[in-house]
């Protein structure tokens, strides 16, 4: 087993199966970059067999993406996963995601399958993707509601059909801390060929408790590889989110023990990124991305941290990417400044012309408004005035 912890990012896939936060392939492809910047193992790109749209994102991020896997997710099918396959040609490390539902609930009701069915069809798909390329991995989705015993048989023969990774996602939220790290480590103690895959949580959120079920499932369970979404963005209460995990990894590093890939510099430009893009706005006290994670405004606590910045703060600011000492933004700014916060935000501008034009509307904000504020920024650069 290694002491690295994984990422794998699903922004992409998962996160933009959030009602109202579906994206451009341009919009997916300057995500992935800042993802890639930010150093994540692996992207989750997209599901090439859904749409042409689709297909067509992840082979562009496919082709561009140098220093993460690029993944594509398929349902356990060939069409599917020779889409995938296809879509994936041109990355430089590519890895077929494929699943099929295991819990009772979704093979009776959903799939209409029996469980013979469902364990040869997850044989079958594995198979073929392997044929395809060397990195597989395989979800039961709505795992955790699954037969253990069942869940069990289908692990073990995907693994022996050369499965690389072994995800069990919580796919309704349904988990708990304790439960959820005891379940993995007892699938992973249970399965002859465990230690031949590595071990992936993917939890979702709708009862809160994603980031801690993924946590106690890379604690309790021993798996080295987590899912998860920048600002925690998925379906219905979202998933897992990335800079909730690797910042309790790197902060708890006595406890978790694990090392981490990721350039924590970039998690604040990849969490404005990704909220600018879909328009889901971050809330305040959201934890290390909020615009107050890392503000002090009682008495008490700013006297603390003039003295010392430990007695309030359990990691620097600037670690993440936020700046220690903001620039307050007013009338007298500059072009430099005002070009240094749309890096900080996260804001690409495609030309210095576009950079001129918005620093002319800044301009002429500034003189209606003693402080301009980031959601003043963003509402400029998105076309829309800011406010008064
Ligand atoms: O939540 C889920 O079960 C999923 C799978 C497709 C991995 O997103
Ligand atoms: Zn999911």
């Amino acid at each position: 087993m290694t002491d690295k912890l994984i990422i794998f990012d699903t922004t992409l896939r998962d996160g933009e199966q959030s009602p109202g936060a579906s994206m451009t392939r341009d919009e997916k492809m300057r995500i992935a970059k800042q993802l890639e910047r930010l150093k994540v193992d692996v992207i989750e790109a997209g599901f090439p067999a859904s749409s042409n749209g689709d297909f067509e994102a992840v082979q562009a991020i496919a082709n561009a993406i140098k220093e993460s896997t690029v993944c594509g997710l398929s349902r356990a099918n060939d069409r599917d996963i020779a889409r995938a396959a296809e879509a994936l040609k041109g990355a430089a490390r590519a890895r077929i995601h494929t699943f099929i539902a295991t819990s009772p609930l979704h093979m009776e009701k959903k799939l209409r399958m029996t469980p013979e069915e469902v364990h040869e069809q997850a044989k079958l798909a594995v198979r073929f993707a392997r044929s395809k390329v060397g990195d597989v991995e395989f979800s039961p989705e709505d795992g955790y509601r699954s037969d253990p015993d069942f869940l069990c048989r289908v692990l073990e023969t995907v693994i022996a059909e050369g499965a690389t990774t072994i995800n069990v996602p919580d796919t309704v939220g349904y988990a708990v801390p304790e439960l959820y790290g005891n379940f993995i480590r007892t699938l992973r103690e249970r399965i002859p060929n465990s230690d031949k895959a590595i071990w992936s949580v993917h939890c979702h959120n709708d009862l809160g408790m994603a980031v801690a079920n993924s946590l106690a499932g890379v604690k309790i369970g021993g798996a080295r590889q987590v899912e998860c979404t920048i600002n925690g963005l998925g379906e219905r209460a979202g998933n897992c989110s990335l800079e909730e995990i690797v910042m309790a990894v790197k902060t708890r590093k006595d406890y978790f023990g694990l090392d981490l890939n990721i350039d924590t510099q970039h998690i604040v430009a990849a969490s404005r990124m990704v909220s600018q893009t879909t328009g889901f706005v971050v809330q305040p006290n959201k934890a290390v991305v909020g615009a107050n994670a890392f503000a002090h405004a009682s008495g008490i606590h700013q006297d603390g941290v003039l003295k010392a910045r430990d007695t309030y703060e359990i990691m620097r600011a600037e670690d993440v990417g936020w700046t220690a000492n903001k620039i307050v933004l007013g009338k007298l700014s500059g072009r430099n400044a005002f070009k240094q916060r749309l890096q900080e935000l996260g804001v690409e501008m495609d030309s210095e012309a576009d950079v001129n034009a918005a620093f002319l509307r800044f301009k002429e904000l500034a003189d209606r408004k003693a402080e301009i504020f980031d959601e003043d920024i963003l509402a400029l650069v998105s076309g829309d005035g800011g406010s008064n």
